[in-house]
């Protein structure tokens, strides 16, 4: 969601706080803002809209000071104008805020009727005028910030400036992460460790509740009720990492382009394709004696769930539920005893996902995270991670993070199957084969980037398109629909190809473009039939298939894209990219916003 960067320095940290932003506009981009303390004097710059208008603000008028605060944010309450642009100032203080603060309204009443006055719409400011008035009525600035803190229900990370306190900054975490950066005479804050890229390596991840007074040498941490604890410092990778676009014009497309490098990383931990075995680390359960699996996400991260439901019932015999997070959070689920709950985030930081998370800890469930963030909160509160090792995702659109993630899934697969023996030696090496073969298949699809790109010039103008797949290839049509509708904002779905006659086929005509998703394997003729049904009444259809998928079939399509022919098992590993390309040419040709699609946010850490 909003990004959040804090510098206590002993240089001028305007141009600082503004590089890190830059960082950091992938978790937001409705405006953004800064302020600083300079001569005990708070100053603040805001811009609706991207980073650069802020920019543009800060090149006419500068802000000078060794230390300050920058928000870059995704809107929560209150529209993204300036006005209800970070940071948000009291009387006393200045504020950034990334979450959400449930008793804002009652809190906001109270002020008004103690004599405040508000300038926007949004909770963070309420933080500001509490805080104002604690300062107000004498507090020590560490009382006040205390006090503030007791007072507010809800998910927040904060950075605090105090009038008149120029070498001091309070930090504070409930339910939003936010690291501690610690450099040379220097320190800072930051909604992740990638905000910190440049700055230092040398982070502390606060824990639930946890909030920080800071100076540019000291930082003293604290816990919700107030006693000063001490917090483990690590060398963070992220920090290190490489956030620029290479020579792609995109994140997006960047990251598409990585897939072959990064899912023959991801796979190299989980396989030993010499000996043609599944690798696993010592797990802290033991698959054998499993009950269930429930497998929790959201979004792109869901889809990858959907597919590991068919793998691991189909190669493990273990019964799977898949749920989205925000739905599971509030139902009664059942969960069986002895089960296992897997968290898949490319984030760790989603809120309804680590919710779930919490839930199923408590309900004494052995709780696992597929995880792209090894520092993340959902890391750190899982009995067990599986990383998926992706690097930096930073295009709003899940790619990489999507393949890696089926890459840990089918891993684990293999490796419950192995273990609970309904995968014997040899089946166990053709997988593993098959995964092995990954890499060098998705370079191979990428060469028909060019194919996808004229097919896109006419996907362009359609008003709806449909994706039809079956098995594991139906979460591939969601998948690939999701991806069309978030850059390109055409309405996208995607079906079951089995499902089309119950009711979506009512949508065809030759105005509604269908993209078919038909490897060859058990199910390509049943999907065929499917795809005809839809031919016969006007339906274009795009396939994607492989040489002896298309061989009696690409005349009846109006486009064809031939894949690799592989193992059943690695299809959904393959196709993610042709559908992912295939969104990226047609939001390209739409001229919108591919990186930083309208509404959207890469990690979404309010519910
Ligand atoms: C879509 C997309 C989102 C995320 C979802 C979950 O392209 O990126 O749907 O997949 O917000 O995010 P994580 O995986 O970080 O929990």
């Amino acid at each position: 969601m909003c990004g959040i960067i804090g510098i206590v320095g002993r240089a001028p940290v305007s141009d600082r706080l503004v590089d890190a932003l830059r960082r950091l506009e992938y978790r937001g981009y409705d405006s953004a803002g800064i302020a600083t303390l300079c001569n005990s004097r708070l100053d603040r710059r805001r811009a609706s809209g991207k980073l650069r208008n802020l920019e543009a603000v800060l090149e006419k008028s500068p802000l000078e000071g060794l230390i300050g605060i920058g928000h870059t944010r995704w809107a929560t309450h209150g529209a993204p104008t300036e006005a209800n642009a970070h940071p948000h100032l009291g009387a006393h203080v200045a504020v950034v805020h990334n979450g959400i603060i449930e008793n804002f309204k009652e809190l906001r009443d109270a002020l008004i009727k103690a004599g405040h006055s508000f300038s926007s719409d949004t909770d963070t400011e309420v933080i500001a005028h509490l805080l104002s008035d604690r300062i107000a009525r004498g507090l020590s600035p560490h009382d006040a910030v205390k006090d503030t803190l007791d007072q507010l229900e809800g998910a927040f990370a904060l950075a605090i400036l105090i009038n008149g306190e120029d070498r001091v900054m309070f930090g504070a975490r409930r339910g939003s992460p936010l690291v501690v950066g610690y450099g040379e005479g220097e320190s800072y804050l930051g909604s992740d460790a990638i905000a910190l890229a440049g700055l230092t390596n040398r982070i502390c991840y606060l824990e639930e509740g946890d909030w920080v007074q800071m100076s540019n040498d000291t930082v003293q941490i604290f816990d919700m009720t107030g006693a000063a604890v001490e917090r483990p410092v690590t060398l963070s990778a992220a920090t290190g990492a490489l956030v620029d676009k290479g020579n792609h014009r995109h994140f997006m497309l960047k990251e598409i382009y990585e897939q072959p490098t990064v899912v023959g990383q991801t796979l190299s931990s989980y396989i030993d394709p010499l000996n043609q075995r599944i690798v696993l680390q010592d797990l802290c359960f033991d698959p054998k004696t499993i009950s269930r699996i429930t497998l929790i996400a959201c979004g792109t991260s869901y889809y990858a769930a959907m597919v590991a439901k068919y793998w691991i019932e189909h190669y493990a015999h273990i019964p799977v539920d898949v749920d989205i997070a925000s739905e599971f959070r509030y139902r009664a689920p059942v969960l069986s005893q002895g089960g296992l709950a897997v968290f898949i985030s490319q984030s760790g930081e989603t809120a309804d996902t680590l919710a779930a998370l919490r839930h199923c800890k408590q309900a004494g469930q052995t709780v696992a995270a597929i995880v792209n963030v090894p520092e993340s909160t959902m890391a750190r509160e899982a009995d067990m991670v599986f990383p998926i090792h992706a690097g930096p995702e930073i295009g709003v659109a899940s790619t990489k993070a999507f393949t890696c993630q089926l890459s840990v899934l089918a891993a684990l697969a293999i490796g419950f199957g192995v273990l609970r023996k309904t995968i014997d030696r040899s089946l166990e090496a053709t997988l593993v084969q098959a995964l092995s073969e990954v890499p060098s298949r998705m370079a191979e699809v990428l060469h028909h980037d060019e194919k996808l790109r004229d097919i896109a010039a006419d996907l362009a103008n359609a008003r709806d398109v449909l994706y039809l797949g079956r098995g594991t290839d139906y979460p591939i049509a969601l998948e690939g629909a999701l991806k069309l509708k978030e850059i390109s904002y055409i309405h996208a779905e995607g079906y079951a190809a089995g499902e089309l006659k119950h009711g979506p086929i009512a949508l065809i005509d030759q105005a509604v473009p269908i993209v078919v998703i038909a490897p060859m394997g058990p199910l390509f003729e049943k999907t065929v039939s499917n795809m005809e049904e839809a031919i016969a009444r006007g339906g274009k259809v795009i396939l994607m298939s492989c040489k002896d998928g298309l061989k009696n079939h690409s005349d009846m399509a109006v486009a064809s894209i031939e894949l690799p022919q592989v193992h059943p098992m690695a299809t959904p590993l393959l196709y993610a990219l042709p559908v992912q390309l295939l969104a990226y040419h047609t939001a390209v040709h739409k001229g919108t916003d591919v990186d930083q699609p309208r509404n959207l946010a890469k990690s979404v850490t309010v519910e």
